[in-house]
């Protein structure tokens, strides 16, 4: 692996050995045998606000014995237009990987193209692949993996968080039902280089959750979205609230990547109701986002 820029393009291989390499980087933790990115400098090009991605990094890297660098769009010229390949060109004769929070995937392609370095994608319009990672390890910790299991998605059809995850099902084989308003549901194009029979879209929350023994939500409106607070309005079935996980499997656990907007894509009660495993899960960041680092690295630890 010389880049993770996306779930799509991972093997199912590699998606499950960074998740064994997470769980054992967390059971480590605090005692790593060895410092794979000793001597080396990453930097963090952030255009979006970010707390759990910039601070996992930035405490994931300095675990492994190397120096992060936080660079917000209006830190370097990139947020004066220096064009993101000349960024890359830059970059990549200074320092020895990257982090990239964007908008366009097409820009965190071309920096791991120009820059030659190894590049993360930490969010972009298309994929959030690093949260996909801490909630595959949650559902591993909280129900011993998801062979056999079934996953609901409720929320907007095709945000980053839905695409991954709906890549991650295709990988890894498990049953996930998409429920979201119309107009916002995957494109069939998309569906159709999906390919993937175990991938369900519905109009209907309650057909996604039923028995479903993880139920996932996200915002509704993501970042890059502001100002279509409009869009509001197509969502109010699609609320994460007790009367829809009544009808979750008895055991269900609730995912949310973060930040929770309570009274919106889910209740204050469901969200405290299933703290314990959603801030795991936001901690699971740190442990996956180590298991990327090291495996970009080529080391052992
Ligand atoms: N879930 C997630 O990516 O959180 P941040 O936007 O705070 O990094
Ligand atoms: N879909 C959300 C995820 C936030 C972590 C967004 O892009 O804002």
């Amino acid at each position: 692996m010389n880049h993770l820029l996306s779930i799509e393009e991972l093997t199912a291989g590699e998606l499950t050995g960074l998740i064994d390499l997470a769980a054992k980087l967390k059971a480590e933790r605090g005692a790593h045998p060895s410092q794979p990115l000793a001597g080396q400098s990453w930097a963090l090009i952030f255009t979006k606000a970010s707390t759990r991605t910039r601070v996992s990094f930035e405490v994931g890297i300095r675990e492994l014995g190397g120096a992060p660098m936080f660079l917000s769009k209006n830190d370097i010229q990139l947020g004066r237009g220096e064009p993101i390949i000349d960024t890359a060109r830059v970059l990549g004769r200074m320092v020895h990987g990257a982090v990239i929070r964007t908008y366009a995937q097409e820009d965190v392609v071309d920096f791991a193209r120009y820059s030659g370095i190894p590049t993360v994608n930490a969010l972009t319009d298309a994929e959030h692949p690093c949260q996909i990672l801490a909630d595959l390890l949650t559902v591993r910790e909280k129900l011993g993996g998801w062979e056999g299991r079934k996953v609901a998605f409720v929320g907007d059809g095709f945000s980053n968080m839905t695409i991954s995850w709906m890549w991650a099902a295709k990988h890894l084989g498990f049953e996930l039902a998409v429920a979201c308003p119309p107009d916002y549901a995957p494109e069939p194009a998309f569906m159709e280089r999906l390919g993937a029979a175990n991938v369900s879209v519905t109009e209907d929350p309650a057909e996604a959750v039923g028995g479903a023994d993880v139920v996932n939500t996200d915002v509704w409106l993501s970042m890059g979205q502001e100002g279509q607070e409009e869009k509001e309005a197509a969502f109010g079935r699609y609320q994460v609230n007790a009367e829809l996980m009544a009808v979750a499997g008895g055991e269900a656990v609730v995912l949310h990547c973060l930040p929770a907007y309570r009274g919106k894509e889910i209740t204050e009660e469901v969200l405290e109701a299933h703290a314990d495993t959603i801030f795991q899960q936001a901690e699971n960041r740190l442990h996956a986002q180590k298991a990327v680092l090291v495996e970009l690295c080529g080391s052992v630890v």
